[in-house]
């Protein structure tokens, strides 16, 4: 894993969004795995940004979401199609028709939608980029503790702390679903390349344990040190509780000047 530490969010998502217009500037047609939550609103508000900075285009882009609610409608406000055309898709230039989320909806057979999705991703040809954040409870997607390390697109019961940290979304009369559609973890282990992003104390703990503890279904995360190239972008309150910290900024330097010296094709 790379793991960078910058100063604020607001140098994540700066970050995060040079990563991803770098990847589109080379392969135009690259295909984007797409992840929402309160982390990733920094992100789609730099890469709109440098939309209309005519510094990326999405034109020849195909995306797919790690996960949607389940038996929820696109024109719910609340569901995560609403949130991508609300935050993203209708501030940029990508061709609506090729984003895809794991949607089911009522009369819809769910393991089929998950066997789809799968299908769909193989299709496009797999997803270049994985952008994910990370839950308290280490979640990825809506893997939650106890998922199988080796999941694909399917059903899962969202925990309780879930449902209340996404409680604040959800104005009181609404109903909040439990349950939700999402990339299992073998579907995101997949992506070629994966951008982690996470901010703020409250992420502390989850970090710790997916960069530094034991790889465990009890972190979903921590699979990723499984993966062969992983980036980790945190700001100073989610790298709080890394006990190698040293280490990982003196290899972000090592990693900065080998970029001065050969570009970036040293990168696998
Ligand atoms: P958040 O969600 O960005 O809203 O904290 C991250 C996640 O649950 O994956």
């Amino acid at each position: 894993m790379e793991i960078i530490i910058l100063k604020n969010a607001e140098d994540v998502a700066a970050m995060g969004g040079e990563l991803v217009t770098e990847l589109l500037r080379v392969s135009p047609a690259a295909v984007l795995g797409l992840a929402t939550g309160g982390t990733q609103l920094a992100l789609y508000r730099t890469l709109v940004a440098k939309h209309r900075a005519g510094e990326v285009s999405f034109r020849d882009t195909t995306s797919f979401n790690l996960d949607e609610y389940l038996g929820i409608t696109a024109d719910n406000p609340q569901s995560y199609r609403a949130y991508m055309k609300r935050e993203f898709f209708d501030h940029i230039d990508i061709d609506q028709r090729n984003t895809f989320l794991p949607e089911c909806v009522e009369g819809q057979n769910p393991v089929l939608v998950g066997s789809g999705y799968e299908q769909q991703i193989r299709d496009a040809g797999g997803i270049a980029l994985q952008v994910l954040g990370i839950g308290g409870n280490g979640h990825i997607g809506f893997n939650e503790p106890s998922s199988s390390l080796n999941s694909r697109t399917r059903v899962k019961t969202l925990t309780r702390q879930t449902f209340e940290d996404n409680s604040r979304l959800f104005s009181g009369n609404e109903l909040q679903p439990t349950l939700a559609i999402t990339m299992g973890i073998a579907s995101i282990m997949d992506a070629r390349r994966i951008l982690l992003l996470a901010t703020g104390e409250n992420k502390a703990e989850a970090v710790g344990k997916m960069v530094e503890g034991p790889v465990t279904a009890m972190c979903p995360a921590s699979i990723l040190q499984m993966h062969e190239r992983v980036t980790v972008l945190l700001d100073e309150a989610a790298a709080g509780r890394l006990k190698n910290r040293d280490y990982y900024d003196w290899t972000h330097l090592q990693n900065e000047s080998l970029k001065d010296r050969f570009g970036r094709s040293h990168e696998s």
